[in-house]
């Protein structure tokens, strides 16, 4: 059984902000993004709209339909304009303190049946479903970066997510051109449990001295037909996630593939997150 959603919230425009935001728009939904001041949502909201003058620009949408697009988004500095959503997805920061704060206030400010999804890549999801009073309408909704163009989502149920959740937004990711695939609330769902070891392997190899960062990326783009190697991924899926991804899973688990290695770690504590900085792996000596 689906729900039928029109209205889409999404809270937080920052880089999954902005591409989930901007994915829902072109996929025909009424669209809300919230950020918590005004810089920040223009920043947001101009990426998106660069973006679509991008995809105008190589002919993968008309210029009507980015008209179209632009006319059903539209930005907010306040979560009660979130009233009539019918799922709100939530993209903030990767801080449950932050999580806890902000349920309670879409749990009241929405309409009882809607559905509060998080984009959480590492977080427990039943305790930020535990701070509302709709924890069958709460679930995990993971989008991949870049989230307009990777064409998978996870969708996250917890140990009290519906099967009507489940459903719903399982058609919802359908509807966006995505394929859902439906992992259990435990840290890493399915695909990080997967790349972040990997991730963390090759800083391992690098640490350790078995090769260079290059030849270790051109290792798994030529000899596995990857589009990223691992360095050119930690760059862009940002140093600091992958920490703070790494270390959730590592709580979860205590399965030492999962420790961050001291130079991951390292390269955070100078600041060096990678490309949302520009200061990562592949520029690390000139900085
Ligand atoms: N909106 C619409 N289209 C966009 C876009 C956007 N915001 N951004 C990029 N695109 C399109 C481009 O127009 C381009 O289209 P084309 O091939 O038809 O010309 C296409 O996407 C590819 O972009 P580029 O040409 O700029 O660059 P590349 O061909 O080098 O591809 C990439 C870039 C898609 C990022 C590719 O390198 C890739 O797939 N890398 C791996 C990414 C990955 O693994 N992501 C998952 C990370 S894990 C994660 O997110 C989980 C988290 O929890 C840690």
């Amino acid at each position: 059984m689906e729900r039928e959603i029109k209205r889409v919230g999404v809270v937080g425009c920052g880089l999954m902000g902005s591409g989930i935001a901007q994915t829902c728009a072109q996929s025909g939904y009424e669209t809300i993004v919230h950020e918590v001041n005004q810089q920040l949502l223009d920043k947001g909201l101009a990426r998106i709209h660069a973006a679509w003058d991008m995809m105008v620009g190589k002919q993968k949408l008309s210029e009507s339909q980015s008209q179209v697009a632009r006319a059903r988004l539209r930005g907010t500095l306040n979560l009660e304009d979130f009233r009539d959503c019918d799922l709100v997805i939530e993209a903030i920061i990767e801080n449950m303190d932050e999580k806890r704060k902000l349920f309670p206030q879409l749990d009241r400010i929405l309409r009882p049946e809607a559905i509060i999804a998080t984009n959480t890549s590492s977080l427990t999801i039943i305790e930020m479903a535990a701070v509302t009073t709709r924890q069958d309408k709460v679930a995990g909704l993971h989008f991949f970066n870049p989230a307009p163009v990777m064409r998978l989502v996870e969708v996250v149920r917890t140990i009290a997510t519906s099967d009507e959740t489940v459903d719903t937004l399982k058609g919802f990711a359908r509807s966006l051109g995505k394929t859902a695939i439906v992992a259990k609330d435990r840290a890493g769902f399915i695909v990080n449990f997967l790349l972040i070891p990997y991730m963390l392997a090759a800083v391992r190899m690098y640490e350790q001295g078995f090769a260079t960062m290059a030849d270790i990326d051109t290792g798994m783009k030529l000899g596995c037909g990857y589009p990223m190697g691992p360095f050119e991924l930690l760059d862009y899926v940002g140093l600091d996630t992958t920490l703070y991804a790494a270390g959730a899973i590592y709580d979860e688990f205590k399965d030492p593939i999962y420790a961050p290695p001291p130079l991951l770690k390292r390269m955070v504590l100078a600041g060096r997150y990678g490309k949302k900085n520009g200061k990562g792996f592949y520029n690390m000596n000139e900085l």
